[in-house]
């Protein structure tokens, strides 16, 4: 078989199992298997580049770098849609239209609308040939490469299309979004890292098609839910008809649609999605109606900025009023002082809300709260309660209606409160002496993204420093049987204020014992993560094991050096710098060494692997999937290549990674260098 054959051998097939998998849910072969093929047809059009199809699932991986999208008039304009936020709203609508078309019958499509970004999909001659943001309507972005890694949307004409009344050439648009699972599940990452989360899905979504890497695109898992098609020729007489269509051809058509005769029957699919609409895997923030018939839809017209046929019906955020019974305070690990609101339970988006967060005491202000107050509480992008205002409309009980004022001592140690020049949050200063922040730092090393000492719950830590058994996560490693059997207490979650006995049985003890054994073999870049060492996160943690690789290297590292380290700026590496001359840290280093964890990282890729790049210089800018800076260079050199510090004509392949530098990318480009992403390297050497 010649390469041409097995590589559209390779596209076919994979093509079909994935059609299989994500339209009609049949897995045809195990996951290893499916990835063995794709390896195999990402190496062959990786040595033939000219064969590699525009339907290849390898788009679906990414790998392209776009510095700048192209622009692109829309062909057919991208309008909006009229909102309305009540019934009145919506009947005036229907009045309109029951004129215009002069009482003759029609229908309604009713729609989720969904919370994302606007997306049109061209096809052209049997292939997905663009895909363009919304932008001012008139013209958007060209994100090809970064919607070819949707799973759900064919890569090629689908083979019913024609069959189904799709025409040759057509476009589709849809809703981009992030499914709420990845949301989260970034988020969850984030917030490990010590950064700051993202707030909503919607925003999530629209910075991610906006990537220019689209390998990172890719790991995102994005999605889309088509909801309309357009053509040059008249394929369907109703917006049912191809929404029907679509859906049988493999398009991700959402089941939530519906056809109604009248607006109260809309009226009554509004009301049965307020609730409904938080299962969809994707946010949500109202409902489309819009008319069926085409012919309708001509003759009703468009406004300069919408169709006169469609409306959307805006849900409002959930908002309800509760008593605000106190204002108690947290304090967490870097000493940080959190003020939450206790509430009288109430029920939103279906879960019944106790607590919120008040941020800081800029917010406290900003509402002006005294206990006693009714305040209005709201699921800000559905996820996290927060206090919006206070109900004038309803008085406070209190004879004295005393404005909160924050506390000025730690409410745990009594230390005097400090706040930073610029910072919002009021910190306690006791780092050593304060028990939530000795808990804090305990719960940070044990966690799922560092040591992941999982048979050590939170109600465990607080029992064990109550008994004076451990002081600091060093003295995890020195605990034995007897020192654990029968333990015993009460736990009171902070969240939910339920109680729970925590007392340590038998093979509670073994499971702890064996986790906390386990953990002696997590890599030294979990190690100083879970250090807990200010500003550095996950990812600088990992930087950090990568660039030094051990712990002597790091402590001896001067400021200087550590700021040669990609991602660690002044402000970390004098965060380093003071953790090393703490000598309580000094002395929890050396319990962590004594106890026998990887104080050092392990190189895995050293003996030569074969001769692929011989001849061949390359240079790396970002950072990479699979390997870390050493790595990468141990890999080019293993496979005979030679790895140069600097950009030249000469250069054969520059190596791109996630968050590559721009000014790089761009030199790259002048000096006509070929660019290869992490995947194409790794083709590459096989
Ligand atoms: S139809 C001319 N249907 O809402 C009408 N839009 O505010 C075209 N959206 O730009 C839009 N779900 O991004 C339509 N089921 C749905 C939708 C939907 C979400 C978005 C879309 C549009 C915006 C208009």
């Amino acid at each position: 078989m010649t390469p041409a054959e097995r590589i559209n051998k390779l596209t076919d097939k994979l093509n079909h199992y994935n059609e299989q998998y994500y339209q009609n849910a049949i897995s045809e072969i195990s996951d290893q298997e499916f990835d063995a093929l794709l390896q195999e047809l990402e190496q062959l059009e990786s040595q033939f580049p000219e064969l590699k199809r525009e339907d290849s699932p390898t788009h679906r991986v990414g790998g392209t770098i776009t510095k700048e999208f192209p622009t692109v008039v829309h062909k057919y304009p991208m309008l909006s849609l009229s909102n309305t936020y009540n019934e009145q709203e919506l009947l005036d609508w229907d009045e309109r239209i029951q004129k215009v078309l002069a009482d003759r019958p029609y229908e309604y499509i009713c729609e989720i609308k969904f919370d994302g970004i606007s997306l049109s999909m061209t096809y052209e001659d049997g292939y997905l040939r663009r895909a363009v943001t919304r932008g001012d309507g008139t013209q958007g972005d060209d994100i090809t490469a970064n919607v070819k890694t949707l799973k759900s949307l064919p890569l090629k004409t689908p083979t019913k299309a024609q069959e189904l009344g799709l025409g040759e050439s057509f476009e589709i648009r849809g809703e981009g979004f992030m499914p709420n699972k990845v949301f989260e599940r970034i988020n969850e990452d984030l917030v490990a890292d010590g950064k700051e989360p993202l707030a909503n899905p919607r925003n999530s979504a629209a910075g991610t098609f906006k990537m220019q890497d689209s390998s990172v695109v890719a790991s995102r898992d994005l999605d889309c839910y088509v909801y309309q098609y357009l053509s040059d020729n008249d394929d369907f007489k109703t917006h049912e008809e191809s929404l029907i269509a679509l859906k049988s051809a493999g398009y991700n058509v959402s089941d939530s649609w519906r056809k109604v005769a009248t607006i109260q029957e809309a009226i009554e699919y509004i009301n049965e999605w307020s609730d409904k609409r938080h299962d969809l895997p994707c946010a949500t923030d109202g409902i489309v109606i819009k008319v069926n018939d085409y012919a309708q839809r001509e003759e009703l017209g468009y406004t300069a900025k919408s169709p006169r046929w469609a409306i959307a019906y805006k849900y409002k955020a959930e908002s309800k009023s509760t008593k605000l019974l106190d204002v108690t305070y947290q304090v967490g690990r870097t000493g940080a002082v959190t003020p939450v609101a206790e509430l009288e339970p109430v029920v939103l988006s279906m879960t019944t809300v106790r607590r919120a967060t008040l941020h800081n005491a800029d917010e406290i202000e900003r509402l002006g709260l005294a206990k006693g107050d009714y305040v209005f509480v709201e699921k800000a992008g559905e996820i996290i309660p927060k206090i919006t205002k206070v109900d004038d409309s309803k008085f406070s009980e209190e004879i004295f209606r005393e404005p909160v004022k924050f506390i000025s001592n730690c409410p745990a140690c009594n230390t005097a409160l400090i706040r930073n020049e610029g910072e919002a949050a009021w910190l306690c200063p006791n780092e050593k002496g304060c028990p939530p922040q000795i808990k804090g730092r305990i719960e940070h090393f044990i966690q799922r993204k560092a040591l992941d000492i999982d048979s050590l719950g939170e109600g465990k830590i607080e029992l064990l420093i109550e008994n004076q058994l451990i002081h600091d996560a060093g003295d995890l490693y020195s605990l034995t049987f007897d020192h654990l059997l029968g333990l015993e207490k009460v736990h009171i979650d902070e969240l939910t204020g339920k109680s729970r006995k925590v007392s340590f049985k038998e093979k509670t003890v073994e499971n702890i014992l064996k986790g906390i054994e386990a953990s002696k073999s997590q890599s030294f870049a979990k190690v100083l993560f879970g250090l807990g060492i200010r500003f550095v996160g996950q990812t600088t943690g990992e930087k950090l094991a990568d660039y030094f690789g051990s712990l002597e290297k790091l402590k001896a590292a001067s400021f200087d050096e550590l700021i040669e380290v990609p991602d660690v700026g002044e402000k970390v590496a004098q965060s380093i710098i003071e953790f090393f001359k703490d000598e309580d840290n000094l002395r929890l280093l050396e319990k962590l060494s004594l106890a026998g964890l990887q104080l050092e990282s392990q190189n895995t890729v050293k003996e030569v692997e074969g001769n692929a790049l011989e001849g061949l210089t390359l240079l790396y800018t970002g950072t990479f999937k699979n390997y870390s800076r050493e790595e990468l260079e141990q890999k080019i050199a293993a496979n005979g290549g030679k790895f140069v510090k600097s950009l030249s004509k000469k250069l054969s392949y520059l190596i791109v990674g996630e968050s590559a530098g721009p000014s790089k990318l761009a030199k790259a480009e002048k000096l006509g260098v070929q660019m290869i992403s992490e995947e194409e390297f790794e083709a590459l050497v096989g």
